[in-house]
């Protein structure tokens, strides 16, 4: 499974149960990376996303304990056994954990890559992820040259778990 997150430069991803920031060029990073493939999200992400539908394009998985959740294009998951029983059908590169902060923190360890878009500004938010750099089992292994969009400077950055 493959990570893919925006944040800023306080390891902040959201605010108010949305993004921090619009930004088109890495919209479609993130479809290029994602069309085609399957992707896990929490049941907050879910309702932040447009119509509170899943994306199109993608097989759509997503983690909630309410049992009666029902949304479209959405496979349910209701547990942690039953998401990885889920996924394991696919090959993992073809798997993208795409939010929130509460699955990202909880499952960031068990991704090979994580892709992170990361936004040279403190944009305010309010909920947070933890900060790759300070994870001695990752390294970089790419970094963009500086994109700047709706006055915000950010870079593709491309993390990988350390072989062992
Ligand atoms: N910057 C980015 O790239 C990015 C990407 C995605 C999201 N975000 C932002 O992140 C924020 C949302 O993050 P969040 O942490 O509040 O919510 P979240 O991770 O999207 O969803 C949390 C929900 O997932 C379900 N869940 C989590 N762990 C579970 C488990 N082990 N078993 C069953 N269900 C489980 C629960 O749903 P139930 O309450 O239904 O049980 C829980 O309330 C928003 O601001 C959003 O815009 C940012």
């Amino acid at each position: 499974m493959n990570l893919i997150v925006a944040a800023d430069k306080k390891w902040g991803i959201g605010k108010d149960g949305g993004l921090l920031a619009h930004l088109p060029a890495d919209m479609k990073y993130f479809r290029e990376h994602t069309e085609g493939k399957a992707v896990v999200m929490g049941r907050k992400t879910l309702e932040s996303l447009p119509g509170k539908k899943g994306l199109p394009k993608r097989v759509n998985y997503v983690l909630t304990k309410n049992p009666d959740f029902k949304a479209e294009r959405c496979i349910a998951v209701h547990t942690e056994d039953e998401l990885w029983d889920a996924i394991s059908r696919y090959d993992p590169e073809n798997v993208w954990l795409i939010g929130g902060a509460t699955l990202y923190n909880w499952f960031y360890n068990m991704c090979d890559r994580l892709y992170v878009t990361k936004m040279d500004a403190d944009l305010g938010a309010d909920t947070f992820i933890t900060n790759f750099d300070e994870d001695p089992d990752f390294e970089i292994i790419s970094e963009s040259e500086p994109v700047t969009e709706n006055g915000i400077t950010y870079r593709f950055v491309v993390y990988e778990k350390k072989a062992g």
